[in-house]
C-alpha cells in the first residue's frame, strides 16, 4: 500500500515547511517538494491512496508516555482496556502508547511483564511499550531490571507515596538508580512526600472532611516540592538520569529547572489536568462532583498560578513532555468507591483521547509555538524513551505514523461528541478545541478519516525501546 499525503504543511520539531509525504508500505519512503513529483515522475499517479492536506498540518504521530489500561489500582481497576484505550488514543491523534507494568509487592517484575504483554498482545489499535513499575525493590527487582532494558523496557518508576501499594523507602529507590546509572535506564519518579500525606489525610478525615477536595488539599505542594527535591538528589549522587511524572507544583517544577540549570539529566512531564484544571474549579465542585478529577497528583489551586507556571516551564523547557497519565475510572461503582471517604476514591482521570487538541489549543491562545506542540507531543516522548527515528518524525526511513491535524476544524469535547474512552462521563466536558484530528495514519494504515474509526483491534505492535536519546 503506498498512500501520498499532499498539499499539507509538514510540522517537526525544528520547523514547518509545505511538503507532501509518502508512506510506501509501513514507513516513510519520501517528504517531496509540493506537487509531489520526482525527477519528473508524477508520483500521485502511482499510489494506491492520496490524502488531501490542503491547508492543514501534516505532524509525527503523537506519543502519549503514560497510560495505565486496565490498572489494578484503588481497588478496582482503570476502565480502559487496552482495546477500548487504544482505540481512543487513535481518535484523538495518538499512535504510540507507552503503558505501566506494575509491580505490587511480592510479585515479580518478569511475571508482571509477561502478564502485560499477554494483555496487550493483539488487543492494541496503536503500537505499544512498557516502563515497569517497581514497588518491591530487593535484589531480584534490581535483577530484573537489566533483563527488562533488554526486552526494550528502558524505564521504570518508583513512588515516594501510596505507603503499602507503590511506595519504596529513599534507600531503596537509590538501589534502583544505581542500576539505572549502570544499564543506561531511566528512573521515572512519582514525587509527593507519602508519609507526610497519609497524615494529612488521618487528620482530614478525623475532622469529618471527607469531600473530594480534601483530597488536594492533604496533598500539599510542598509534600511534591520536597519529594521532587529528594529524587533530584537521590539522582545526583547515583548519576542516573530522573523524569518526574505528572508534575503539578510550581515549585517543583522550580526544582527541576535548577537541577536543569546545574547541568543533571533530570526532566519533567507535565499532563493536559495540571494546565486547565484547577483545585477551585473542578476538585471542589459541589458535593461528590470533584471525584471526576481525584488524581495524583493532585489538580492545584489556580489562585497559586500553577497552571500558568506550567504553560511557562514547557515554554521554557523546564518541562520537556506532555503526557495524559490516563488512568481512567467510572463513576459508577469506581469512583463512588470513596464518597463520604476521599481516600478512597481511585486516582486517575482520563484525558488519552484528547491530548493533541487540549495541547493544540496553547498554540491557538499563544502558549506555545506550533512546533513546540509536536515536540512536547510527539518528539520528544519518542527521544526521551528511546523511539525516536521509528517514531517522533515525519523523515525518510520512519514509521509511516502520520495525522492531519486541521486548524480551522473544530472540536467539542464531551459524552456522545468525542468520547470514545470507557467512561461514564468525561473530565473535559465542553470543551472547545479550535482545531480537528482529520487523518491519523499508523504504520500506513488509516486508523481515523473523514470522522470513521477505519483501524483494527490488534493492529498494534509491542514497541521493543532503546534507551533514552535526550541524556545530555
Ligand atoms: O492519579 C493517578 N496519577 N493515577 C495513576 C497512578 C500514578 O501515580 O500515575
Ligand atoms: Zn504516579
Ligand atoms: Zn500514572
Ligand atoms: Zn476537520
Amino acid at each position: 500500500m503506498k498512500t501520498l499525503i499532499t498539499g499539507g504543511t509538514v510540522v517537526n520539531a525544528t520547523g514547518r515547511a509545505r511538503a507532501d509525504v509518502l508512506i510506501d508500505g509501513e514507513k516513510i519512503a519520501a517528504v517531496l517538494a509540493p506537487g509531489s513529483s520526482l525527477l519528473g515522475f508524477d508520483v500521485a499517479a502511482h499510489v494506491d491512496v492520496v490524502v488531501d492536506a490542503t491547508g492543514k498540518y501534516v505532524i509525527p504521530g503523537g506519543i502519549d508516555a503514560h497510560t495505565h489500561m486496565e490498572m489494578p489500582f484503588g481497588g478496582t481497576f482503570a476502565s480502559d482496556t487496552f482495546e477500548t484505550g487504544t482505540v481512543a488514543a487513535a481518535w484523538g491523534g495518538t499512535t504510540t502508547i507507552v503503558d505501566f507494568v506494575v509491580q505490587y509487592p511480592g510479585q515479580n517484575p518478569l511475571d508482571q511483564y509477561a502478564l502485560w504483554h499477554d494483555k496487550a498482545a493483539g488487543r492494541c489499535a496503536v503500537d505499544y511499550g512498557f516502563h515497569q513499575i517497581l514497588s518491591d525493590i530487593q535484589a531480584p527487582s534490581l535483577d530484573a531490571m537489566d533483563e527488562l532494558v533488554a526486552e526494550g523496557v528502558t524505564s521504570f518508576k518508583v513512588f515516594t507515596a501510596y505507603k503499602g501499594v507503590f511506595l519504596s523507602d529513599d534507600g531503596q529507590i537509590l538501589t534502583a538508580m544505581q542500576r539505572a546509572a549502570a544499564n543506561g535506564a531511566m528512573v521515572m519518579g512519582h514525587a509527593e512526600n507519602g508519609s507526610v500525606i497519609d497524615v494529612l489525610v488521618q487528620q482530614a478525615l478525623a475532622r469529618g472532611e471527607t469531600a473530594p477536595i480534601y483530597h488536594g488539599l492533604t496533598r500539599p505542594w510542598q509534600a511534591e516540592e520536597e519529594a521532587t527535591h529528594r529524587l533530584i538528589m537521590l539522582a545526583h549522587l547515583t548519576g542516573a538520569p530522573l523524569y518526574v511524572v505528572h508534575v503539578s507544583a510550581k515549585q517543583a517544577v522550580e526544582q527541576i529547572a535548577a537541577a536543569r540549570g546545574r547541568g543533571q539529566n533530570v526532566f519533567g512531564e507535565t499532563c493536559p489536568q495540571y494546565l486547565y484544571l484547577s483545585l477551585e474549579e473542578q476538585l471542589g465542585a459541589p458535593g461528590f462532583e470533584g471525584a471526576k478529577w481525584v488524581c495524583s497528583t493532585p489538580l492545584r489551586s489556580r489562585a497559586e498560578g500553577h497552571q500558568e507556571h506550567m504553560w511557562k516551564a514547557l515554554r521554557t523547557n523546564d518541562l520537556q513532555v506532555v503526557s495524559t497519565d490516563h488512568c481512567p475510572f467510572c463513576m459508577k461503582d469506581q469512583k463512588e468507591l470513596g464518597r463520604g471517604d476521599f481516600s478512597k476514591i481511585p486516582n486517575g482521570i482520563g484525558s488519552v483521547e484528547h491530548r493533541m487538541d487540549l495541547l493544540y489549543q496553547g498554540v491557538v491562545t499563544g502558549e506555545i509555538s506550533l512546533e513546540r506542540w509536536v515536540e512536547l507531543c510527539c518528539v520528544t516522548p519518542a527521544r526521551m524513551f528511546g523511539m525516536y527515528g521509528q517514531k517522533g518524525v515525519i523523515a525518510p526511513g520512519a514509521d509511516g505514523d502520520v495525522v492531519v491535524y486541521d486548524p480551522n476544524g473544530r472540536t467539542s469535547i464531551g459524552m456522545g461528541k468525542t468520547h470514545h474512552m470507557n467512561m461514564d462521563y468525561s473530565a473535559w466536558e465542553g470543551f472547545e478545541i479550535d482545531g480537528h484530528v482529520d487523518t491519523v495514519i499508523s504504520r500506513g494504515t488509516v486508523l481515523v478519516d473523514d470522522g470513521e474509526f477505519r483501524g483494527r483491534v490488534g493492529h498494534g505492535r509491542y514497541l521493543k525501546r532503546g534507551l533514552s536519546q535526550y541524556l545530555v
